[in-house]
């Protein structure tokens, strides 16, 4: 059975659609069977940074009102062949995905693929209680901001008392990916530290991704930035996270940084 990933996180902009996107193709890119599912109904992006826009016919709304089975929805990427996009609806209404719907394709899902990755919508709303519904795990998408870090705080909140596993009384494995990470903004404290952020959350850190130009030019491209420059310090980052989410042990570096933090923070995994 596979495992499900939600990638969430309060506020808009932080970086979960990249991030889906970069951690799922890291993980195909392993050889895992990866499908990367794009719950941001109406504002449908994933299919962009991943390249497939053009290769949308049905998505996940059609799936579960019956108007296409789910390999009809599903597109192969063209690059790796086994990653897969199940693309949002750009046209229809939030409230064609029904619990009930969610559940089937999830559960049909984890019987084909290693992972399913689930991109949220940002909000605490139905589309991202949805998307969270029935995740193993959580990729908490943060900011090195106040208000981002407050708004994570809110969704750990809703991880611990909303989703399938929180009601069978079990205890959702959370990570913090923390994104945009610029060390000379740092470094004048225009942002939080990178401790200050785990003081406050207190989740297991995943990985530091460094703001770099290098995402934007993958977007342009159409490529997860793990495929469009195997080498840049996101895709570097990305990879090292895929591989933690995939259990191995990997030190954690801040990035712009040469100390490494692992016993510090990785070491510390009671979410
Ligand atoms: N590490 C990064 N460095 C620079 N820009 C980034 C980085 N991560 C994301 N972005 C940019 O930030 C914007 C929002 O990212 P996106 O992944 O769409 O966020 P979300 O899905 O959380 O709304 C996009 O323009 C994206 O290219
Ligand atoms: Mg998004």
């Amino acid at each position: 059975m596979g495992k499900v990933i939600v990638v969430t996180s309060g506020k808009g902009g932080v970086g979960k659609t990249t991030s889906t996107a970069a951690l799922g193709a890291a993980l195909a890119q392993r050889n895992e069977k990866v499908v990367v599912v794009d719950f941001d109904v109406g504002l449908r992006n994933l299919d962009l940074v991943m390249g497939a826009e053009r290769r949308v016919v049905y998505d996940l709304i059609n799936v579960i009102q019956g108007d296409a089975k789910l390999p009809q929805a599903l597109i192969r990427d063209k690059r790796l062949e086994t990653l897969f996009l199940l693309p949002a609806s750009q046209t229809r209404d939030k409230d064609n995905l029904t619990p009930e719907g969610v559940e089937r394709v999830m559960t049909d899902l984890k019987r084909h693929f290693d992972w399913i990755i689930c991109d949220s919508p940002a909000g605490i709303e139905r589309g991202a209680t949805l998307a969270m519904r029935h995740a193993d795990i959580a990729v908490v998408v943060t900011n090195p901001e106040v208000s981002s870090v407050r708004d994570s705080d809110r969704i750990i909140g809703l991880l611990d008392a909303k989703t399938a596993k929180a009601e069978r009384g079990e205890r959702m494995e959370k990570h913090l990916l923390l994104t945009r990470y610029d060390a000379n903004r740092a470094e004048r404290g225009d942002m939080l530290k990178v401790d200050d952020v785990l003081e406050i959350l207190s989740i297991p850190l995943l990985g530091i991704v460094p703001e770099s130009m290098d995402v934007l030019r993958a977007s342009n491209i159409g490529a997860p930035v793990t495929l469009a420059d195997s080498r840049c310090a996101p895709a570097m980052a990305y990879f090292d996270a895929a591989r933690r989410l995939a259990g191995e042990e990997v030190p954690i570096t801040i990035p712009g940084e040469k100390r490494g933090l692992f016993g510090k923070i990785f070491g510390r995994r009671a979410a």
